[in-house]
């Protein structure tokens, strides 16, 4: 069998570790072994209040996925990818052997390039509106990913998706532990992993259209409001089983990275996935017989700042 060198995985391994998870808890392992990787799930990682499913520690692993296979495929063997193998424990969410080799394309290239650069950004964006090329990049973006998205359009359509997810973010703050929970995970020193205070969106004020997680106090600046007509992408799968919620990570994936390329910035908004009853309206409102596994906030916005990761050595499944 063909392997990958153990530089090469280290460099997949790096790239993994940079993908997006909620609260930055990072519940991941990767393990190395016999020139392959495998991404794992790190249940002691994973939220006890937020993630009793495994739905966003499968989504969190899906993104770090592709993060690999993108850092494997510009090493020029694409790797074949086989998601929850048979041979192995439910943890272990894919296994990445080399495939044939090729040249990364340029598209593989330049999402390959986005990897250190996409981060969270939760604060106002400008009023520009997305071009309609960018529109059909990212409809194909998770499309490539065997998932579906959904832009969209127009104020009822907006307004429709604001009132759900307000209504599902007022659930989810009356929570008190899911609130408890939430401060643990919000660092205002140096920490591994956690969201800083710093990364956070400005205090909710009663004007605001959508609920963008503020994990601290910090006042806006006067006049920075958040943008009128805020493109929202709903991104979906076919069901709801562990494999759908990883396919829905690495369309996710794709989805920010496509994004970051383009010069646009992304937040995301998980208060109506998290809870059942608002995911069911969302997807109802959709008029979609598949789920909705995440909604994005895309536009134009400063750059965003990175969040802390655990350090590799940290990550890395030890004696097996
Ligand atoms: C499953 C999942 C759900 C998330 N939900 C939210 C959310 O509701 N609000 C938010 O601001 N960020 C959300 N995020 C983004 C994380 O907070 C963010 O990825 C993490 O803090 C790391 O920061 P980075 O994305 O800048 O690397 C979510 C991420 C994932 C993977």
């Amino acid at each position: 069998m063909n392997t990958y060198n153990e530089d090469d995985l280290h460099t997949a391994a790096t790239a993994a570790i940079l993908a997006p998870s909620l609260h930055n808890s990072q519940p991941w392992q990767l393990r190395l072994h016999h020139g392959t990787i495998e991404i794992l799930a790190d249940r002691t990682r994973q939220l006890t209040i937020a993630d009793t499913t495994g739905w966003a520690t499968h989504i969190a692993c899906g993104a770090a996925t592709l993060n690999a296979r993108l850092a494997l495929t510009h090493t020029g063997t694409p790797p074949d990818v086989t998601l929850l193998p048979r041979d192995a424990g439910p943890d272990v969410i894919a296994r990445l052997t080399p495939g044939h080799p090729r040249p990364a394309t340029y598209p593989e290239q330049a999402l390959h390039t986005a990897i250190p650069h996409r981060h969270s950004n939760r604060k106002p964006f400008f009023p520009d509106p997305v071009p309609s090329e960018v529109r059909a990049q990212l409809i194909e973006a998770a499309r490539t990913e065997m998932a579906w998205l959904d832009l969209l359009v127009g104020m009822t359509a907006l307004s429709g998706f604001a009132e759900i997810a307000q209504s599902a973010d007022r659930v989810l703050r009356r929570n008190p532990q899911y609130q408890a929970e939430m401060t643990t995970w919000t660092h205002a020193d140096h920490a591994p992993d956690g969201v800083p205070v710093t990364a956070g969106a400005p205090t909710p004020e009663p004007q605001d259209l959508l609920p963008q997680r503020p994990f601290a106090d910090h006042k806006r600046a006067p006049g920075r409001d958040y943008e009128p007509e805020p493109l929202i992408a709903i991104l979906g799968t076919t069901g709801n089983l562990p494999t759908d919620q990883i396919t829905a990570g690495q369309a996710l994936q794709r989805l920010l990275l496509t994004i970051t390329d383009a010069g646009l910035a992304a937040s995301m908004i998980s208060q109506p996935i998290e809870v059942p009853a608002a995911r069911e309206q969302l997807r109802r409102s959709l008029g979609r017989s598949g789920i909705p596994q995440m909604a994005i906030r895309i536009g134009y916005g400063q750059p965003g700042r990175p969040t802390p990761r655990r350090d590799l050595n940290d990550v890395l499944a030890q004696g097996i």
